[in-house]
């Protein structure tokens, strides 16, 4: 049995036994950076998924036409509008220039590279079963870590219309994003949004931020569920894919709507996040069930309350990078 069902199998023989008594609430496990409260991610093999594996190869740098016949205009990253970004240092770890959780986003990272030695991988859907269980939090860490690494281009698209909050994290504007684009009230490129260069003293953003494409979520409202249905989120993945190294999509909770399902079709694979003391084994397993016709890469342990090893941690350079 793997890690990630201990630790969810625990947590429920606990909360049984009344040492967790109600659902633990997100403000229980605000984040900090001193090493009692540092979250750990693990990602375990999930369960063999059935469906294929959209191929990543890549693709011609030319106009693709899309299903309904219109032709998608080729992409140049220097035409996406660049705004100002005051990213959240506390929500966002990865964007430290050391720590434990730089370290923790790192090994996640790479095992996230062995994978994709195995099958080729770049559209990366992150969900979970249910709302606060981290979804958010690990998406933009994941997609700030993947971008300070081998100067990788990243797109990281805030797939939840309804709850959308990435543009918090990043701090930049909700609008006109991927409810936009779906509705086709708006092309690839207007939803998209870099940073403005930050200030070359700032080593860490510089090194960074140049390297992320956001797509903020919009105001799907109501309509989420056919948004998320819409061939142009497919579309949007094909046409974007040549122009990154990754694609990080964040999305809804599968068991309360459908709408990440609905999503993860046209992504390579999806990452699973349970929440330590909070996810039940049930929920986790009800979600990797809703997702069996997508590849699911395994599970992401958060906000898991043990100390880091000291060897993965003293020693760390963000200059290796
Ligand atoms: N590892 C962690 N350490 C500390 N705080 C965390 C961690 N993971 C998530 N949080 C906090 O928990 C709250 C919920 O996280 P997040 O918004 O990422 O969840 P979510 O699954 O995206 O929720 P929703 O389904 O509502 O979109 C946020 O305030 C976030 O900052
Ligand atoms: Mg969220």
């Amino acid at each position: 049995m793997s890690r990630i069902y201990e630790a969810l199998q625990k947590a429920e023989s606990d909360r049984k036994a009344g040492l967790l008594d109600r659902e633990p609430q997100a403000e229980d496990q605000p984040f900090s950076p001193s090493l009692e409260t540092t979250p750990e991610y693990e990602v375990a093999p999930a369960l063999p998924a059935d469906a294929a594996i959209h191929s990543a190869s890549p693709q011609p740098r030319r106009a693709s036409r899309s299903e309904s016949g219109s032709a998608t205009p080729a992409l140049s990253l220097n035409d996406v509008p660049r705004h100002v970004w005051t990213p959240t240092y506390s929500q966002l770890p990865a964007l430290l220039e050391r720590g434990p959780a730089v370290e923790q986003f790192r090994s996640l990272r790479s095992r996230i590279y062995e994978l994709r030695d195995i099958k080729p991988l770049k559209s990366i859907l992150i969900s979970s079963g249910l709302p606060q269980e981290g979804k958010s939090f690990v998406a933009t860490n994941l997609a700030i870590s993947l971008a300070r690494h081998k100067n990788s281009k990243v797109l990281l698209i805030d797939g939840d219309m309804r709850r959308y909050t990435l543009h918090q994290l990043l701090g930049c504007q909700p609008h006109p994003g991927l409810a936009d684009y779906l509705s086709g009230k708006a092309e690839m490129v207007e939803v998209m949004q870099r940073a403005e260069e930050p200030r070359a003293a700032d080593r860490v953003r510089s090194a960074i931020l140049p390297n992320l494409t956001f797509i903020a979520g919009g105001n799907g409202g109501d309509k989420a569920a056919d948004l998320s249905g819409n061939p142009r989120f497919g579309e949007l993945i094909r046409a974007a894919s040549p122009y990154f190294d990754w694609i990080i999509i964040d999305s809804s909770p599968v068991l309360p709507v459908s709408d990440a399902v609905n999503l993860a079709r046209a992504c390579d694979g999806v990452l699973l996040v349970a929440r330590g003391g909070v996810t039940k084994f049930q929920v986790a397993q009800k979600a990797q069930i809703q997702l069996k016709a997508s590849n699911i890469l395994g599970f992401v342990l958060n906000a898991v309350e043990t100390q880091p090893q000291v060897g993965t941690y003293y020693g760390y350079d963000a200059d290796k990078e």
